[in-house]
């Protein structure tokens, strides 16, 4: 009956298959015609108020209990057609109910929320992910990250984030996947497949709504919020290269940005939403605005008054409005607009279309709800925390590590002094967008090691120091409710007894960074520098003498001065199974093998300053761009060390000579010349030598993560689209392959020194 019914509503319904031992219903998607005329046929019916309730997107939850308010009334009315933050199986089936058995058409609920890096398990932030330089675990993990929301009836995740950040100062640097376009298109393209299956509507997969449309990751100075101005040949080259692997991975939604671009603000930027997204990519999903960004046309000085503003974001391209908390959306003044003529019947209804196709292709009709207690089974999935421990071991990148002091040797060490405000704080581990809402447990980096060890190794514990207040207080901050205060913290008599338990200690490890409420939306820093009191606490301990080990908590470079630390681990916010994971990798149970996905500068002032820059008429100076310091990173872009070493050699290139279009094979040895397995990340640069524009001094082409026993070698095969030959000219206004020589490089950093060349020649 049930496969009947749903056969009759356009899904088609295949036999059963099994994956891991579990059955899986498994669904085709229905035809772009079938969902097209079923979307059609409910437009018909509705009232312009109803098409307008159908696009408008409500907060939900109880931090705003006059929000609620204001929202049941639109509710009852059909005059809502998405809730945001409800997250609780209950609450979305308590809502939905109200949407498919009170209103007049019946038409389910899309509930979004910010599923950035883990619903219920928490996995470690975007930056981190990236860092793996592992496009598998990506997909993976936002895989396991949908079934968990999909579960407790969540349709879309607001994400992923996929612009590109050059300057480290601006705080949502930690939920991207940092600087250059090709990581970042990879990272892109991997999240959207994880997100949503092999088609809208997979079950246990949710839609990705890329964001934030776009460049606004080159917010003025760093500063969130702050307007962007990028050149054509930035913005095709790099900042809308993740958007355009986004769409062609398939991503069902996009949402755009809050910031003026070029002097358009993006919500009402049609060149943005219509023309690039829509007309030259092809886009058929809907787009949503940031949260209040419809009517912020009015407070940005585009549109004259929310009314204007919501003719203006519909008509640039955006479908749906995430409504300002405590006001109705703009988008309720549509049907006036419409009477007025300052809207069009057909742009109205396309927006509607794409909102309620979305809804059919996830099967809302059919299973508005879910099933409560089958929810409980999947949030606590063990197999969910074995996955985010491994991606947060395959995050971990290796900074330094002075005569092998990593990995500890647990049959030899007696003791460890366990040190810094991060090394036992929960929220901290799991790092920014993470709320009641989701789950506030996590495993720190003390217990983690606690655990580890057992008795047999002796640990000591100590804060060290607190980690200050920001200036202004996090807007998130109120969403965990609030804090038990805590005990008042001598930071002086603190380092002190720091130092002595270091000193007391076979290795200290401190764990130091910023606090998770330091990094995300509206946490942009003007300093690198570690936060309050911890520089002093880190140069403290190493004059204490004792081998040190420096595990950094955070997601954008640090400036951590000249320290002497022996060892530097870069950790990210690792997520619930964050101590688990660095217990792991401490003691050599696992081997770190990420690399840098920004590069890593000296101090804020340096910022942006980024490997794939031109080559400038002196490049012989390019580390003394500055008379005061180096001008050169502190780590570049692309780095990450391993307990073990690589090696390269016999880079080949298939030929000498390509015709334009061609495809370009590229062959590398990498050895593992050291003692232990290990993963390394063999890294393909490319520079183009001359042509229509000057083109960076190279970039980055390909890249593989590859495990190797000790001594083993590895032949790594990589192909040099065309599309990866081919590049943006402000010269032409539009896409070129030159013929020109090019220099390749390939190895383990942006450094890489393994260098062979070819030449793309016009045939005659
Ligand atoms: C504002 C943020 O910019 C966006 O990323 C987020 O998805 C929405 N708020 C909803 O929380």
């Amino acid at each position: 009956m049930q496969r009947a019914l749903l056969a009759a509503f356009g899904v088609a319904v295949m036999t059963t298959a099994t994956a891991g031992g579990k059955p899986v219903s498994a669904v085709t998607p229905p035809s772009n015609e079938m969902v097209r005329s079923r979307a059609e046929a409910l437009i018909a019916e509705m009232t312009p108020q109803e098409k307008a309730g159908q696009l408008s997107q409500y907060f939900y939850f109880a931090v705003f209990p006059s929000q609620a308010q204001l929202v049941n009334g639109h509710l009852e009315k059909g005059e809502v057609g998405s809730l945001l933050f409800v997250s609780d199986p209950a609450e979305t089936n308590r809502l939905q109910k109200i949407a498919v058995e009170k209103t007049r058409l019946k038409i389910p609920l899309l509930f979004g929320f910010d599923v950035i890096h883990g619903l219920h398990t928490i996995l470690p932030v975007p930056i981190g992910m990236a860092a793996s330089w592992d496009p598998q675990l990506v997909e993976n993990a936002q895989s396991l990250a949908a079934s968990e929301a999909r579960a407790v009836g969540i349709h879309w995740a607001f994400a992923p984030h996929v612009a590109i950040a050059r300057d480290p100062r601006w705080g949502r640097i930690v939920e991207g996947a940092g600087e250059d376009p090709y990581l970042g298109a990879a990272m892109a393209a991997a999240q959207v497949r994880g997100f949503q299956g092999a088609f809208i509507g997979s079950p246990r997969h949710i839609i990705a709504g890329p964001k934030h449309f776009a460049g606004y990751g080159a917010a003025l100075g760093g500063r969130d919020y702050d307007e962007v101005n990028l050149s054509d040949n930035e913005l095709w080259n790099v900042y809308l290269q993740p958007f355009k692997a986004a769409v062609d991975a398939g991503a069902g939604n996009i949402m755009a940005a809050y910031m003026g671009l070029n002097g358009v603000p993006a919500s009402g930027n049609s060149w943005l939403l219509t023309k690039v997204l829509r007309d030259t990519w092809g886009f058929k999903g809907f787009v949503v605005s940031d949260s209040a960004a419809v009517r912020s046309l009015a407070v940005q000085g585009l549109a004259s008054d929310p009314d204007d503003a919501a003719v203006r974001a519909l008509k640039a391209g955006v479908d749906m409005e995430m409504a300002l908390i405590g006001k109705p959306a703009a988008f309720e003044s549509l049907p006036t607009a419409l009477e007025q003529g300052r809207i069009s019947r057909q742009e109205l209804d396309s927006a509607v279309r794409r909102v309620i196709e979305a809804k059919i292709r996830l099967g809302l009709f059919e299973n508005p709800y879910v099933d409560e207690a089958k929810a409980m089974t999947v949030l606590h999935d063990p197999s969910h925390l074995n996955a985010a421990r491994v991606a947060a071991e395959r995050s971990a990148v290796l900074l330094r590590n002075e005569n092998a002091v990593l990995p500890l040797d647990a049959h030899r060490i007696k003791s460890i002094a366990v040190i810094g405000p991060l090394a036992d704080s929960p929220r901290d581990t799991l790092g920014p967008w993470v709320f009641k809402q989701n789950n506030l447990n996590a495993t720190t980096i003390l217990a983690g090691i606690r655990a580890k060890v057992g008795t047999k190794i002796r640990i000591d514990y100590s804060e060290g120091v607190r980690l200050p207040a920001r200036l202004h207080p996090s807007p998130f901050g109120m969403m965990d409710g609030p804090q038990p205060p805590k005990a008042a913290l001598d930071e002086t008599l603190e380092i002190r007894r720091a130092t002595e338990l270091a000193r007391g200690a076979d290795v200290a490890l401190l764990v130091l960074g910023e606090g998770q409420e330091m990094i995300g939306e509206m946490a942009s820093r003007s300093s690198l520098d570690l936060p309050g009191r911890q520089q002093e606490l880190l140069d403290a301990v190493v004059a204490a003498g004792k081998p040190v080990i420096l595990l950094l908590m955070n997601g954008r470079p640090l400036d951590l001065k000249e320290t002497k630390a022996d060892a530097i681990m870069e950790i990210w916010y690792p997520g619930s199974e964050g101590g688990n994971a660095i217990a792991n990798l401490v003691f050599g149970d696992a081997a770190p093998g990420g690399k840098l996905p920004f590069t890593w500068i000296r101090n804020a002032a340096q910022a942006p300053l980024i490997y794939s820059h031109l080559t400038s008429h002196d490049p012989g100076n390019a580390d003394k761009r500055y008379w005061n310091e180096s001008s050169e990173p502190r780590y570049p872009f692309g780095y990450g060390l391993s307990y073990t070493k690589f090696s390269y050699a016999n880079l080949h290139i298939e030929r000498t000579s390509y015709a334009p279009g061609e495809p370009v094979n590229v062959t590398v040895d990498v050895q593992n010349a050291g003692p232990r397995a290990g993963d390394e990340v063999a890294q393909l640069y490319l520079h183009q030598r001359s042509g229509t524009s000057a083109r960076p001094v190279r970039e980055l082409k390909g890249f593989q993560r590859v495990t190797l026993q000790p001594g083993e070698t590895r032949n790594l095969r990589f192909t040099l689209r065309p599309e990866d030959l081919r590049y943006w000219t402000s010269v032409l206004g539009s896409w070129v392959q030159d013929a020109a020589k090019f220099d390749v490089w390939v190895g383990g950093s942006s450094q890489a020194d393994l260098a062979s060349s070819f030449e793309v020649k016009r045939p005659h």
